[in-house]
């Protein structure tokens, strides 16, 4: 890894010219942002300060794009696309997020002066249940990276891959903790955020309670947690169930249970 990423992943100053030359944003709209530079710059201090927690804009001057707050963005969108290729994942992407410098600090570039700027990723008309083979490719992502804000449509803050036209999943939230020994939370949040009908296929689902049976067989201290996460995962399902997924769920807890 260059010493410029790893500084970005720990979240210190990089190297200004590392970004420009690699991520920087499209001619057409780099007057636009700069125009607006001053808008942005406060922004990107009140999240900086504390003052707001939000770092996700859409602003009426920038149509048909996302500005955000943190550097990390993009050192988790290049780990995130390092194991799609090395993984052959073909059923994913990354959305594409560039950096604009907003006023140069000697050779310096921190969150603070530096907007990351992502074109939005338009959903496809054909949306479709997530199948095994794609949530086994997103477990592979979680595995690989640590990630763990595999988040679905029922998320608070909204899902965090988007269904494009070509099919394909699009990962569109990179500023994740990764951290491998969180896994567990990771699975966790995923079945809190899906509904278990309408996104999500049978065989899926219980591919990822598969997966948090097994980080459980790791930290089995963490199973009455896990089963009350489990439990409020089923109170937030509604409409009329598809398959007799609370059946399966029972069984599931139990076993857990057991195993404890
Ligand atoms: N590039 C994008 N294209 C389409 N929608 C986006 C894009 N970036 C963010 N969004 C929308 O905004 C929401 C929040 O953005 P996200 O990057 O996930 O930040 P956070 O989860 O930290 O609030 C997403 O769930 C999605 O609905
Ligand atoms: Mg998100």
């Amino acid at each position: 890894m260059k010493k410029e990423m790893l500084l970005a992943v720990l979240g210190l100053t990089v190297s200004i010219d590392c970004y420009i030359e690699q991520y920087s944003v499209d001619q057409e709209i780099a007057p636009i942002l700069a125009h607006h530079a001053d808008e942005i710059q406060e922004q990107l201090e009140n999240i900086h300060r504390g003052t707001k927690k939000h770092g996700v804009w859409q602003f009426d001057w920038l149509p048909g794009y996302y500005v955000k707050y943190g550097l990390a963005r993009i050192a988790g969108m290049e780990k995130i696309q390092r194991t799609i290729e090395r993984c052959n994942l073909t059923a994913l992407t990354v959305a594409d997020k560039r950096v604009f410098p907003l006023k140069r600090q000697g050779k310096k570039l921190s969150n603070k002066n530096c907007a990351i700027v992502i074109e939005t990723v338009q959903a496809t008309s054909n949306p479709a249940l997530l199948t095994l083979d794609e949530v086994t490719q997103l477990c592979t992502i979680m595995h690989e990276t640590g990630y763990i804000s595999m988040t679905g449509p029922m998320a608070k803050s909204g899902p965090n891959y988007i269904r494009i036209e070509d099919g394909r999943l699009c990962l569109i939230d990179t500023e994740s903790t990764f951290d491998h020994s969180l896994l567990l939370k990771g699975f966790l949040r995923f079945i809190i955020t899906h509904d278990f009908n309408q996104d999500v296929t049978q065989e899926a689902l219980k591919h990822i309670f598969e997966e948090i049976k097994r980080s459980l067989r790791k930290k089995p201290a963490k199973t009455s947690w896990a089963l009350k996460m489990i439990k409020q995962s089923l109170a937030r399902q509604s409409g009329t169930p598809t398959w007799d997924y609370h059946r399966y769920i029972e069984r599931f807890c139990n076993q857990l249970k057991e195993n404890q």
